[in-house]
């Protein structure tokens, strides 16, 4: 029986376990998906040993998705530009990594705005972490004309610029309204929306009719940033698909098949964050 795991520290909190475990569950795969507990001082003995500890993979999560960039050595052109890593696997008997979280973003987007297309447009993204790198690197592959960057911390934003060119601004918050006037697609990378956190401050008002407004939050499913889109009648993209989405990378290259996310899966996860959902 094949086996994978997500390893993190804390790691109570993870979803995987019910994605992949469905996807096994529904394709009639012999394989199982556990989350294990991996200390910080841990991470480099597991990693080297996932086989022997009966993994064919894992993902990677807070706070190991740097750190296990020195553990790993065969690494992809993602994982280089990005500077983090979420998926480990085997190939050809070597221990290689990549990271899902921008093709998991851009997949959604295609699933969520049918025939969208962002060659050529502008964006404008809020944040400059980990997961807006992640979210810049695939958009940048997309061919998108510049995206701006929004960041409380300026500083970090003109980090995030020199390190990906001359396609990225940094922009602030007072020219908003301006610069908002001609992107295609607004997405919140920042955790602001999210259950507990201080809300996004920004008006979309300014946003051009047919701009998509993207939100990687999906605690609430239905953040106020994109209640406040659909209100202005602005085609949105949740945070749930994305994590849905940058799952599927991994099950294909550990269980030899390409799941599906499809309304069931969407279900069975949105339940599990709010047990009112109803599709
Ligand atoms: P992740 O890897 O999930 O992207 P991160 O690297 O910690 O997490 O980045 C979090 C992002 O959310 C940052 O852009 C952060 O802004 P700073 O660079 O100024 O820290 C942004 N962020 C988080 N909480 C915020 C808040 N309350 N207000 C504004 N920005 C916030």
């Amino acid at each position: 029986m094949k086996k994978a795991c997500v390893i993190g520290f804390p790691i109570a909190h993870s979803r995987s376990p019910l994605i992949h475990n469905h996807w096994l569950k529904t394709h009639g795969l012999q394989g199982l998906y556990e989350q294990r507990e991996v200390k910080p001082d841990e991470l480099a003995h597991f990693l080297r040993n996932l086989a022997v500890e009966g993994y064919v993979g894992c993902n990677v999560t807070i706070p190991h998705k740097e750190a296990a960039l020195s553990i790993i050595s065969e690494v992809d052109d993602i994982v280089r530009r990005t500077g983090s890593l979420n998926t480990v696997y085997y190939e050809g008997g070597a221990l290689k990594a990549t990271s899902t979280d921008g093709e998991g973003f851009y997949q959604n987007l295609l699933a969520s705005v049918p025939g969208a297309s962002l060659a050529g447009k502008k964006v404008l993204m809020t944040g400059a972490g980990g997961a807006a790198k992640a979210i810049a690197e695939r958009l940048l592959r997309a061919d998108v004309a510049e995206i701006k960057i929004l960041n409380r911390t300026l500083a970090r934003a003109e980090e995030l610029c020199a390190a990906f060119g001359p396609k990225l601004r940094a922009i602030s918050q007072d020219h908003f309204g301006a610069e908002s006037k001609d992107v295609a697609l607004l997405v919140n990378t920042t955790s602001q929306g999210m259950k507990g956190q201080a809300e996004l401050d920004i008006d979309l008002a300014s946003l051009p009719p047919d701009a998509i407004v993207a939100d990687i939050v999906y605690v609430p499913l239905q953040t106020t940033l994109l209640a406040q889109a659909e209100t202005r009648g602005l085609r949105t993209v949740g945070g749930l698909g994305m994590l849905l989405h940058q799952a599927v990378v991994g099950f294909e290259k550990w269980f030899g098949l390409r799941p599906e996310v499809n309304p069931e899966l969407f279900a069975l996860v949105a339940r599990d964050i709010d047990p009112d959902f109803r599709p």
